[in-house]
Formats: C-alpha cells, structure tokens, sequence
C-alpha cells in the first residue's frame, strides 16, 4: 500500500477516483471550497477545505502525500504560490489538464490529423500557462484529457437535449473510470514532467455518434446549422503503456458499449473498476 493522496478538487472525477485510490493508499483525502456541502458522499475524517484562492486553506494539505489535480491550474501566480508553499517539486502530483491545449487544426484539413503529447500547444491559454509551469518547474505529470462521460455524463442525454447535433466535427471522448485509473498509473508509473493524453483512442464524428444513438436507442438529433470546426483526432498510445505496465488496459474502449452499460444502469455510480 502506498502512503497518502490528496484529492485537490472534488468533482465528478474525483467520485470515481476516491474508491479506487482506497485499494492502493492507507489514506485517501479529498479537497473542496466547501467541504460540509460538496463533501458529504465522502467520510467527515476525509474532508479538507482548499480554496488556491485563499492561501489560508494551504495548510490544510497533509506535508507528504501524492497530489492529483482535478480543477483548471489557475491563475497562474495562485498556482505558483501554492506550488512553493506546498514543496509540490517534492511531491508526486498528476495535474489534469485538456486537450483543447492543443492547436486548433486548419479547417481545409478533413479528417483532422492525429495529435500526440508533441503537437504544439496554445501557450496563451492560461490553464496551459498553469499546468506547463507546474510541469516544467515541479516536476508535475499533466494528463490531457478528453471529453468526459460516465454514469451522469450521458452522451445520449446531449444529444437528447440538444446540447451537441449531427456535424462531422470530431470529439474525442473518456470513460470517467479509464480516467481515474489513468490517474493512479501515472502517479506510479509516469516519467517525472511528462505530458500524457488520455482518451478511448476512437475519435468519432457527431454524426456517427448521432447515427448509432438514434438506431440502437431511437433518440432523434438535428443537423448542426453552425460551420462547425473540424475538431482533431486524438493518439492514446502513451496512456495505453502506461495502463499496462499498472496490469490493466482500457476498460471502455468501445463508446457504444459503454453508453449500454450506462443506459442499463444509469446509476451506478462511483464502480471501482478492480
Ligand atoms: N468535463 C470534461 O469533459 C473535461 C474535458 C477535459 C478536461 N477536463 C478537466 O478535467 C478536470 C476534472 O474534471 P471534472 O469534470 O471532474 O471537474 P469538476 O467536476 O468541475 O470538479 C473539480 C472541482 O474542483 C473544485 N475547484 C474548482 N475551482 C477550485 C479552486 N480555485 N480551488 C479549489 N478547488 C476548486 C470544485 O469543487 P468545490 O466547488 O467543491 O470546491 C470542482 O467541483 C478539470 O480540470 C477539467 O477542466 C474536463
């Protein structure tokens, strides 16, 4: 068993990370601005309140402990204070990020090209200023993450309400329990400063996905009346060692059957996946 995580940020990832860490750590602690209202799925003796916003809060995060980062790295001076105050070059700490770091491809290109943890980012971003300091600086592992779905995060359901429509823009998407698993490997196996992006490693056209909702679940959709971008095919094969060499793999790889899954249990929430 290893020593003590610290969830920063606890939000619809950290639901599914918190059961999983307690197999692999003696103590699991979870972050919030406002521990009494957000925090009362998780144990009392648990429960830190952390705002990076108020440097008082700092204190609260345990002196030796694994840190996963689960909330945008900013503003970048906040990040910086906090990463001193808290020793985070000490630490191993994964900060989630986003593949919207990533710059956009031109339009002409279809289908968009592949993009590794090399593409360039946009480094005026200011969550991309955040996450590259605590990289560069703290020895951090940033994940780039994809779109995530999961048990409450229903794909079908965008596309019921109208959130997303038929385009041939690209997503490419998560299963909330690949990424938490993601997590923990990283914070075992990865490369100190290194970028990983953490996807299914399908990227699929609304289209599609619109299609297959429609025939398997009869949910109709509208064509999109926007000149939607291309969007951008997202590699996970950094990910997919790394899942291996913790003895595990993707766990839903296929979107469609996962949606299933999902359909047929819409709440099973929070299932440690080992
Ligand atoms: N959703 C997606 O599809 C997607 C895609 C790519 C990347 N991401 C990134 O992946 C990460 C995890 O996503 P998620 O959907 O699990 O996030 P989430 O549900 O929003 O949870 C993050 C939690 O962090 C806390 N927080 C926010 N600002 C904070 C601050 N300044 N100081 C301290 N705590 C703060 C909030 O909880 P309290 O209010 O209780 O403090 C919030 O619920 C995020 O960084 C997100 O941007 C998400």
């Amino acid at each position: 068993m290893e020593h003590t995580l610290t969830i920063l940020g606890s939000g619809y990832t950290a639901k599914f990370l918190l059961p999983l860490a307690q197999h692999r750590y003696t103590q699991v602690f979870a972050t919030s601005r406002d521990p009494d209202r957000h925090l009362t799925h998780v144990r009392r003796d648990q429960r830190i309140r952390f705002d990076l916003m108020q440097p008082e809060t700092w204190q609260a995060i345990p002196p030796s402990t694994d840190i996963i980062w689960c909330f945008p790295a900013v503003p970048v001076e906040s990040v910086r204070q906090f990463a001193d105050a808290a020793s985070l070059h000490t630490r191993r700490v994964v900060v989630l990020g986003s593949t919207s770091a990533y710059d956009d491809c031109a339009p002409t290109e279809y289908p968009p090209p592949w993009v590794d943890e090399e593409a360039p980012t946009d480094q005026e971003k200011p969550r991309v200023q955040g996450e590259e300091l605590l990289r560069k600086y703290y020895n951090s592992i940033v994940l780039r993450v994809t779109g995530i779905y999961g048990p409450d995060r229903n794909p079908i359901e965008w596309i019921r309400t109208g959130r997303v429509n038929r385009s041939r823009k690209y997503v490419n998407l998560i299963h909330v329990e690949d990424l938490a698993s993601s997590c923990l490997a990283a914070l075992r196996h990865a490369t100190t400063s290194a970028v990983y992006n953490i996807g299914d490693g399908t990227p699929r056209t609304w289209l599609e996905i619109c299609q297959v909702v429609e025939q398997r679940w009869g949910i109709q959709s509208t064509d999109s009346q926007k000149a939607d971008p291309t969007g951008k095919r997202v590699l996970n094969r950094k990910m997919c060692e790394l899942l291996k060499l913790d003895g595990t793999g993707l766990r839903h790889s296929d979107l469609f059957e996962a949606l299933d899954l999902i359909q047929r249990n819409p709440l099973n929430e929070a299932t440690p996946s080992r």
